[in-house]
């Protein structure tokens, strides 16, 4: 796989302006809004560098929480609503499709994702897809449908550990 920089927190700096993951919604998201929700706090987006400094990847992650009857019988013990961490996104350029990279960018998220539940508690990790095709993409790393919404992901905080814990001992 081709190098790409740790991913580190989108700056003011960085140019957002050629990023093409090949959805129009999620490029104009990064192109126009992630700085600005960076900086009102409503979302943190990090990025990936390929060896020429453009950017390859990024996702966003913000708190959430999810009502206790979506989450079904992984809700058990739970509050209502449940404390979650959403990835609100997460995509790759189209020049670095298919090389890894957007299963180490998510990697990346769920291992911040269980950090940052280690200081403010979060139950779970959620993702929104975008469209039916995608959901395989979560699926292998252990994400699940949501019974209501087919289009909503989650994987308890638990078991996220331990994904990331197989992953480490398979390394
Ligand atoms: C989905 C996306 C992030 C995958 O990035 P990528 O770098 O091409 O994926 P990887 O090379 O890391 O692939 C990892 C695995 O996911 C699978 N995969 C990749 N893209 C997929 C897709 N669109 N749907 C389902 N599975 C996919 C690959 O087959 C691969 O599995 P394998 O190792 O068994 O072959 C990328 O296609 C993208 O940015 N898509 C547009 C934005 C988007 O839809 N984001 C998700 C919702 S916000």
């Amino acid at each position: 796989m081709t190098s790409y920089t740790p991913p580190r927190a989108l700056t003011r700096r960085d140019k957002v302006g050629k990023f093409d993951c090949g959805v129009d919604s999620l490029n104009s998201w990064f192109r126009t809004l992630a700085l600005r929700n960076q900086e009102s706090g409503a979302s943190r987006t990090f990025i990936t560098l390929d060896g020429e400094g453009r950017i390859a990847g990024f996702y966003s992650l913000s708190s959430f929480s999810i009502v206790k009857a979506e989450v079904g019988n992984a809700g058990l013990g739970m509050p209502d609503p449940t404390p979650a961490t959403l990835i609100g996104r997460l995509a790759v350029h189209v020049d670095h499709r298919g090389q890894g990279l957007g299963v180490s960018l998510l990697r990346d998220t769920v291992e911040r994702a269980i950090r940052v539940s280690l200081e403010i508690g979060s139950a779970a990790i959620i993702a929104h897809d975008r469209d039916e095709s995608v959901v395989s993409f979560y699926e292998q790393f252990g994400f699940a449908r949501l019974g209501g919404d087919r289009k909503t992901l989650m994987i308890p905080m638990g078991d996220a550990v331990a994904t990331i814990r197989s992953l480490e001992t398979e390394s």
